[in-house]
């Protein structure tokens, strides 16, 4: 099955993350609909075995496909992308049939943040499950072409949660912050990725602990713009450049996605749908 050019751009995260990537796609491309399914009712993918956390990812990834007619899939979660890596996802959909690009936050993000550097010493920060998959060692690498990079990592447990309550700042996520961020300041790094979609709506938190001379880099822009480039050459941009719908969908407390919701992406989410789960995609 290839889905037509008419089809939305599926995107998921556990929760209100996401929204960050699909923000930046709805300004990129105003012309393409959007189906986001936040599975709230399962977050945090960040502590939970990957094992688990893949599991998830196919199953919403397949009824992205399945059930709204996906063209193309976002991976808007770095564990669930580290969890599932793209590229296989990608083979995994191709051999049940499906021939429908997919594309995640962390290869962007990565190129972005060597983009970024001037010293070479870099962080990134993510939740424990993709900080402990060593996806960003690997996409670093990758993406610095044998340049010496170095890279600091550290998880930060609790950020999510944070984000998750419509906490974004505040003296005890600045407290959190100040003890999370101790190895990044220690480094001495010059650009920090935040390596999960939740941190962005941190991140005055995280430069004022970090000072003026590192520069934060999110992967929405980043994975906005790939994203464009991978529907161009594949032939599946539309060909209007407004219009473009967006649903919003969350397997936990609708209301509360909602209102968090629009107050974290803007008016565009303007009512939220329930995610009852779907397709399981293939056994693994
Ligand atoms: N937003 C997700 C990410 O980018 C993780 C949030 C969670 O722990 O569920 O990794």
């Amino acid at each position: 099955m290839t889905s037509g050019i008419d089809g939305p751009i599926g995107m998921f995260d556990s929760g209100f993350g996401g929204l960050t990537v699909a923000r930046a796609v709805i300004d990129l491309l105003p012309g393409e609909d959007l189906v986001y399914i936040g599975d709230t009712g399962r977050y945090p993918f960040g502590d939970k075995p990957l094992d688990e956390v893949r599991r998830y990812a196919r199953e919403l990834a397949w009824s992205l496909v399945h059930d709204f007619g996906a063209k193309a899939l976002v991976v808007a979660c770095n564990t669930a992308a580290a969890a599932l890596p793209v590229h296989e996802l990608e083979s995994e959909l191709a051999a049940d049939g499906l021939d429908i690009p997919v594309i995640g936050v962390i290869d962007p993000g990565s190129q972005a943040l060597v983009r970024a550097t001037r010293s070479g010493s870099v962080g990134v920060i993510g939740t424990i499950g993709t900080i402990n998959s060593g996806a960003y060692d690997l996409a670093v690498a990758r993406a610095a072409y044998g340049a010496t990079i170095d890279l600091t990592s550290a998880a930060c447990p609790g950020f999510v949660e944070f984000v998750e309550r419509g906490r974004t700042s505040g003296p005890e996520v600045t407290l959190l912050a100040e003890r999370l961020l101790a190895p990044i300041r220690e480094a001495k790094v010059d650009a920090l990725l935040l390596g999960c979609t939740h941190y962005p709506f941190l991140a005055r938190v995280i430069s004022e602990v970090l000072g003026d001379n590192v520069m934060l880099v999110s992967s929405a822009d980043e994975t906005a713009f790939a994203l464009r480039d991978l529907l161009e050459a594949g032939g599946r941009r539309r060909d209007r450049t407004e219009g473009g719908t967006a649903r919003f969908l969350s397997s936990g407390d609708v209301m509360w996605f909602e209102n968090l919701g629009r107050r974290l992406l803007g008016p565009e989410l303007c009512g939220a749908e329930v995610w009852s789960g779907g397709s399981p995609g293939p056994e693994n």
